[in-house]
């Protein structure tokens, strides 16, 4: 494994992280786990009394200020220095709090990611979008800071529980319709998933190398998250939170159905596209399961808002797309009572 890439690919964890260590001349990593990973994950980079720690509870309610608050006393109980690394081992909940503790202790202190969900290895590790929930809004605080590595060992996803596994698929599926006809190829082929992962953290590395700050192509990425992001929120604040990947399939669905109710894609291109998500994302279950009205005040609130009008990414034809399309409300209610 070399060490100056910015994502490294590791079949032998243990071995990868403590020569990272040895060459950053790291002698007791700080890493920061949730109580999953605590468990399941830190086993196999070695014993817990070769780390200072410090522990989070699981889960996306904790993506939040409080816990951003605890996050950074911790930092300062532990006496971490600015020049010291801060090495988040978790799911994308934790690289996004994680990734903005670090941004934010004494102005900045460097990172490294090392994803144990598939979700992280695809897409959430990478890129450096930081953020917590806020105001009931997802992502609503944070900003964009790399992280100096992305440590990606498969091997974290043998006890990764399967929902967690298919809540990934969502982000590979909507790669392959936004942008890459590759990646749609390849997901219709039987190749494995440690094919799919580097070419995921390539495809979205390479994107945020054009654009790291979302200004044009990355934007390509917020297919499904529109509509997504709203409904996900919507069910943490009932105290019901679904998986980050079940919001954007359901996201992705209404906006496919967007996409060919103003003609951007045909009917055989919207069959091909809506077989995928239905089928392999969705159990089927073709129900926006909430009344669009609903997620009106958060999506108007959410960061593609502009004016009266909501912006989507869409797709033009499988593995191509466009992004900043400004779509009116009265569009969105129609294509509801159309499609559903
Ligand atoms: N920053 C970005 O670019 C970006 C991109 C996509 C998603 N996200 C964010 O990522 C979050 C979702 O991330 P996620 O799907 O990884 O969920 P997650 O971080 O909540 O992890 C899912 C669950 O799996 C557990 N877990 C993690 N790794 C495990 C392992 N190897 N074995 C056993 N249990 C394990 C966690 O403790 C948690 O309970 C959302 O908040 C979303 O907004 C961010």
């Amino acid at each position: 494994m070399s060490t100056h890439l910015p994502l490294l690919f590791s079949s032998s964890i243990r071995e990868d992280f403590w020569n990272y260590c040895h060459v950053n001349t790291i002698e007791k990593p700080i890493i920061l786990c949730d109580t999953n990973t605590l468990r399941d994950c830190l086993p196999l980079l070695g014993n817990q009394n070769l780390f200072r720690l410090i522990c989070i509870p699981d889960g996306e309610i904790n993506k939040s200020w409080e816990q951003l608050n605890e996050l950074l006393q911790q930092l300062l109980v532990l006496n971490v220095h600015r020049n010291e690394t801060l090495f988040i081992l978790g799911g994308g909940v934790l690289t996004d709090i994680g990734g903005l503790s670090a941004a934010l202790y004494q102005r900045g202190i460097p990172h490294v990611n090392i994803p144990t969900t598939l979700m992280g290895m695809v897409d959430a590790a990478i890129g450096g979008k930081t953020a917590i929930d806020f105001a009931g809004i997802k992502n609503f605080v944070g900003i964009v800071k790399q992280p100096e590595t992305c440590i990606i060992a498969p091997i974290f996803l043998k006890t990764l529980p399967e929902i967690e596994y298919q809540s990934a698929w969502s982000e590979i599926v909507k790669v392959a319709i936004i942008d890459s006809r590759e990646l749609w190829e390849l997901i219709h082929t039987d190749a494995s998933i440690e094919t799919i992962i580097p070419f995921c953290a390539h495809h979205k590395y390479d994107l945020v190398q054009q654009d790291e700050h979302d200004k044009s192509i990355r934007q390509l990425l917020n297919f499904g998250h529109t509509i997504g992001h709203a409904i996900e929120a919507f069910y943490l604040s009932k105290n019901k939170p679904v998986t980050h990947g079940y919001a954007i399939a359901k996201g992705m669905l209404f906006e496919l159905y967007l996409a060919h109710y103003i003609q951007s894609i045909s009917s055989d291109e919207l069959a091909q596209m809506k077989a995928i998500v239905l089928t392999n994302l969705l159990n089927n279950d073709n129900s926006l399961g909430i009344e669009l009205s609903e997620l009106k005040e958060t999506m108007f609130h959410d960061k593609k808002k502009t004016g009266t009008s909501l912006r989507f990414s869409l797709p033009i034809t499988v593995g191509k797309g466009k992004w900043g399309v400004e779509i009116e409300w009265d569009t969105l209610l129609k294509v509801y009572s159309i499609y559903y």
